[in-house]
């Protein structure tokens, strides 16, 4: 008998029903496979929402989990612990430098990002006459940051925030690869600019080549701080280590979750010194931000082995020369079929907007498509109802990814 159906049936009989979940139930995983519990097999594309870099049950993960499980869970934070070292060396080698802060997630990432700056805003008042100083963020539309209440109001779509008004004041949402749009915000109040190096909820949108070094410039010009959440863009996913270094600039912060924990709960927050001295218990006197597992032995001694790993295998820059490559193809396919409007992203990280109302009726949404490439077994997903979110694990085969877009194609063009 087939397995599936109970066990959806028990799930949502206890579970809360907050995710729209497909009417599958995955069983196990093994590098870019996926497997049901009925035994139909998945090419996954998605990568859990970008979360398995290095796809399912990696060996060399799998290795540094286990020897880490066998020797040391967790501490606490009042202790040092190598596997925190290694990764915060890591992400300082290969972002900017800097100091790491690790939390659970990138909604808490971010969080811990949103609190330095009102420290920083609140000890660098400039001309504000504010008794909290400079305290107001600025973000973009269509932006994602996460659903907590400090990042609610950073993100710029209004079906994350409905009804859970009073939110967090001190956040203001303009529209996106705007310069003049964030100028217009730039009063004595404002400390920070958070954005999404190529935005991913919002549907793989790369900003223009100088909205990046603008806002740098913005933020040097003011004391300000910019920070760059790398949610979605971090860790090789792009072609390069972090999103913002397409564009030649540093942040002062940035924010990791998904891939870098490999599919376990981990976030970072780097931030450079001028920022992260707002962190340091010694000057300022008191604990300013804490939690209790972020930075857990295990999570950490695994993201650190996944820099490696990929810095060894080369899976950055490959990760950009296939993406140039899927980028291509689709791009010859869209000259034969107007339902694909446009290809854009970097890297393994691509979006591919489709138009219903080209499709000569083989589709009307996004979600129709994803549903026809699950049922060949290919497992995408869709944003922003129309735009094919391609994100498979950095170790995908190039015969995989011809079959997935063999499939994705056809669907298209059914
Ligand atoms: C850019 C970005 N930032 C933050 C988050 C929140 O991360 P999490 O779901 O781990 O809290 C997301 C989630 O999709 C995201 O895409």
């Amino acid at each position: 008998m087939a397995k599936t159906q109970p066990i959806i049936e028990r799930h949502d009989a206890r579970m809360t029903l907050n995710y729209p979940r497909w009417s599958i139930a995955i069983d196990s995983g093994q590098g870019c496979v996926l497997v049901d519990a009925d035994g139909k097999e998945y090419l996954d594309l998605f990568s859990g929402f970008g979360a398995g870099i290095l796809g399912h049950c990696h060996p060399d993960l799998v290795a540094a989990g286990t020897k880490q499980m066998n020797k040391l869970w967790h501490v606490g934070n009042l202790l040092h612990t190598e596997p925190q070292t290694l990764l915060a060396e890591q992400v300082a080698r290969k972002g900017f430098g800097g100091r790491s802060f690790f939390s659970h997630s990138g909604a808490d990432a971010n969080e811990a990002a949103v609190k330095l700056a009102r420290l920083y805003g609140k000890a660098n008042p400039g001309v504000s006459a504010n008794d909290w100083g400079r305290y107001k963020i600025i973000s973009a539309t269509l932006s994602f940051h996460g659903r907590s209440f400090a990042t609610m109001g950073a993100t710029g779509n209004e079906a994350v925030r409905q009804g859970f008004e009073p939110l967090l004041p001190g956040f203001v949402n303009v529209e996106y690869n705007s310069i003049p749009a964030i100028e217009a915000e730039l009063d004595e109040t404002a400390v920070a600019i958070i954005v999404e190096p190529i935005q991913g909820e919002g549907g793989v949108n790369v900003p223009e080549d100088n909205y990046l070094p603008r806002l740098r410039k913005l933020c040097d010009e003011r004391d300000m701080l910019l920070i760059c959440d790398e949610v979605w863009t971090g860790c090789g996913r792009t072609g390069k280590w972090f999103g913002y270094q397409h564009w030649g600039v540093e942040p002062d912060i940035m924010t990791l979750g998904k891939a870098v924990g490999c599919g376990l709960p981990l976030g970072v927050m780097c931030a450079n010194e001028r920022a992260a001295a707002f962190f340091d218990v010694t000057k300022m006197g008191r604990v300013t931000h804490a939690t209790t597992l972020g930075g857990n032995c295990v999570t950490t001694a695994v993201a650190a082995r996944m820099f490696e790993v990929l810095e060894h295998d080369g899976l950055v820059e490959r990760a950009a020369k296939l993406g140039q490559t899927i980028a291509t193809r689709l791009m010859k396919a869209a000259k034969k079929s107007p339902a694909i409007r446009q290809v854009r992203g970097r890297g393994l990280f691509l979006g591919i907007e489709l138009d219903p109302a080209q499709s000569d009726g083989a589709f009307e949404n996004g979600r129709q498509v994803v549903d026809r490439c699950l049922e060949q077994g290919v497992m995408l997903n869709v944003v922003q109802g129309n735009v094919i979110r391609l994100a498979p694990p950095l170790i995908v085969t190039d015969e995989q990814i011809d079959r997935g877009l063999d499939v994705l194609i056809d669907a298209i063009g059914k």
